[in-house]
């Protein structure tokens, strides 16, 4: 039977290949471009990705659920700048039109849907339910204990659904909720900042950014520690600073200039600076055979949190790039390049030092500084030390797609990056940095002897999505380490798949028990399901949160592993805004548990999952 079953998926995958490679074959030049209609154009410029050709990229049925004007602003000015570069803008509005089904009446992203009933007022000063940043905390640790909390272990199975939003024509929901006293803030596909009532979900008011947010929105606090501010970055690499109280733009600063630059991870506030990691969407670009790959670097940047002016910037390759040769369609090609920052950043207060994760190289020669953990001087941003934790991975988008490989680079990947920011912890009587690859490889570092390794455990297979993927949790005492090891992605194949959550004593990395999520995805599906947990997992006392790829909210006992609570988010809501609700993948972002509440995003089609638009809150009722 499972012999069957693989030969079907190798069939599969063979009749796949052949039609891709036959239409690449067959991609017309520019001249014939003019003369092909929308459906030939899309299935021969598009779709050899979003057919689902490419496992990074999103299949058509989360493209239609986007506006037009959405679509063609990826083509213009977006994600796909470098794959619609080839087209006339007549062609630009003829695929945007072909691709989305938005009904037009609802698909402008400035008209705000579902407003508070009446203007309430914003109370920020509320002592309890505080979350301002990402991590919950500058280390990273992911580990809410405050005396607010109402679940616990003896409660969680009573979690119901308490309210829903749904952002309005989105294919994901990714930006984790920060909260205030009654405020929840966060963030959608369109840019749009939604400040809502945390009780009801209903909106307060909103911002319009330039472009998606795909990080949390960190909150600024005034010396009485009342919320007055919110920072943020964008797609296009724009910071921002808004003010709470007049709910306008105090200041907006592009930090690179790159033109693919971008800001994923979310950025930390300390003192009076705020730091922010860069990253780029280079990766996709170089899957055109036509593009001169690479020549991005990543880099941090410190600004003044009052102005938003530079106080240093650092790129994790100190060498501008320079062309080595050319791709095997003769186009130029640049190195070194990449070492993006996708994680978020981690501050050592006591030593004056950020630590974050690198990304791989996108071309050869590589450098020492890809899939390292770095350490920089928050002072003046001087790199202090490197721990390289897979050395040689270069590797871009040019290697997964089936047709165009002309710029993938020769003896490519495995594509290992840090997509989770470095832990720092308290263990016993010393510090550790505990960081997680997407190479299923959990490593603690020393903070003193320049990130020597410590301790390190193979705990999953590994792959492009994970391995360790968004975010790992601790009390200190113990790590909690989400593996995704999805379907046929595996860099260390070998090894068993271990999809679910692995408890690891910090002090040793010895493992304390596993929990494996069984295989509930249908058979032969092109959608990226899996059962494991790409997204960051949250700990409160007790209690370890986790959402899987496949759309499961659930509960473990962080004692024993054991499952407590499952809520399957792939369904279809009323949403309190009135916008078509509906959830898919959990990915990325990690849930937020305060109170008697916990908030989840669902919906995720960026590696092909599940589509989905909805920021759920489950509530214990405590009357
Ligand atoms: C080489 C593969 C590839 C090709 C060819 C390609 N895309 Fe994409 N596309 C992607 C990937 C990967 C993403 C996801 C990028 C991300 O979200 O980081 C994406 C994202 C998108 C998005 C979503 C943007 C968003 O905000 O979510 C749209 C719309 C899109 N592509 C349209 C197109 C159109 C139209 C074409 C043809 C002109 C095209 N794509 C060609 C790989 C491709």
């Amino acid at each position: 039977m499972i012999k069957k079953v693989l030969i079907g998926i190798v069939l599969f995958f063979v009749v796949i290949y052949l039609i891709f490679s036959w239409r690449s074959n067959n991609i017309p030049g520019e001249s014939i471009i003019a003369e092909l209609d929308t459906e030939t154009l899309f299935n021969t410029r598009c779709g050899v990705c979003h057919n689902g050709g490419s496992t990074e990229a999103p299949l058509m049925s989360a493209l239609k659920i986007l506006p037009e004007e959405h679509i063609l602003a990826a083509m213009k000015t977006g994600v796909m700048k470098n794959q619609a570069a080839m087209l006339s803008g007549k062609q630009h509005r003829q695929l945007a039109a072909y691709i989305s089904e938005t009904d037009k009446s609802d698909a402008a992203p400035l008209v705000v849907i579902g407003l508070c009933d009446e203007a309430e007022t914003d109370d920020y000063t509320q002592a309890s339910s505080q979350v301002d940043d990402w991590g919950l905390g500058l280390k990273n640790q992911r580990y809410y204990d405050h005396p607010d909390l109402k679940i616990n272990e003896g409660n969680v199975g009573d979690l119901e659904l308490k309210w829903v939003f749904a952002f309005p024509n989105a294919s994901r929901a990714r930006v984790q909720p920060t909260i205030a006293g009654n405020t929840l803030f966060t963030a959608s596909q369109l840019g749009t900042i939604y400040v809502l009532n945390k009780e009801t979900g209903c909106v307060r008011w909103t911002y319009q950014a330039d472009a998606e947010i795909r990080s949390a929105l960190v909150i600024g606090r005034d010396a009485t520690g009342r919320a007055d501010r919110l920072y943020f970055g964008d797609f296009v690499a724009n910071v921002y600073a808004l003010d709470l109280k007049t709910k306008k733009l105090l200041w907006k600063r592009k930090i690179d200039t790159h033109p693919v630059a971008t800001i994923t991870g979310t950025l930390s506030l300390y003192d009076d600076r705020l730091y922010i990691p860069v990253s780029s969407t280079e990766i996709l670009s170089a899957a055109d055979p036509g593009y001169p790959c690479c020549d991005f670097r990543g880099s941090m940047v410190a600004l003044n949190k009052e102005d938003g002016s530079l106080i240093w910037k650092t790129y994790t390759i100190s060498q501008v790039p320079e062309q080595q040769g050319t791709n095997r369609k003769g186009v130029p090609i640049f190195a070194p390049s990449g070492a993006p920052i996708w994680t978020g950043v981690t501050i050592d207060t006591q030593r004056r030092l950020l630590y974050i994760g690198t990304g791989e190289n996108y071309t050869r020669p590589v450098t020492n500084t890809s899939d390292a953990i770095m350490a920089f001087a928050l002072e003046d941003g001087k790199i202090a030390w490197v721990q390289q934790t897979m050395a040689d991975d270069a590797w871009n988008g040019a290697c997964v797609t089936i047709t165009s490989r002309a710029n993938c680079p020769d003896d490519n990947g495995p594509d290992a990056d840090f997509g989770a920011p470095p832990i720092l912890v308290r263990a016993g009587d010393r510090d550790l940095i505990l960081v997680g690859q997407k190479s299923g490889i959990v490593y603690a570092l020393d903070p003193d002897k320049k990130g020597e390794i410590i301790w390190q455990k193979h705990v999953g297979r590994g792959g492009t999505m994970g391995g360790i993927h968004w975010g790992m949790a601790t009390d200190e005492t113990t790590l909690f380490v989400p593996i995704n090891d999805r379907g046929i992605y595996g860099i260390h194949k070998e090894k068993e798949k271990a999809p679910g959550v692995h408890a690891l004593n910090v002090n040793d990395g010895r493992v304390l028990w596993s929990t494996i999520e069984k295989d509930r995805c249908p058979p032969l599906t092109l959608r990226g399901c899996g059962p494991g947990i790409s997204a960051a997992i949250t700990l409160i006392p007790g209690i370890v949160f986790g959402g899987t790829l496949d759309g499961f909210m659930k509960a473990y006992a962080s004692r024993d592993g054991k499952e407590l609570w499952s809520y399957d988010t792939k369904r279809d809501y009323k949403a309190v805004n009135g916008v078509k609700a509906f959830g898919g993948a959990i990915d990325s972002d990690g849930p937020i548990i305060v109170g008697n509440q916990l908030f989840i995003t669902s919906g995720y089609a960026k590696f092909a999952e599940k589509e989905g638009n909805v920021l759920l809150s489950f509530a214990i009722n405590d009357n």
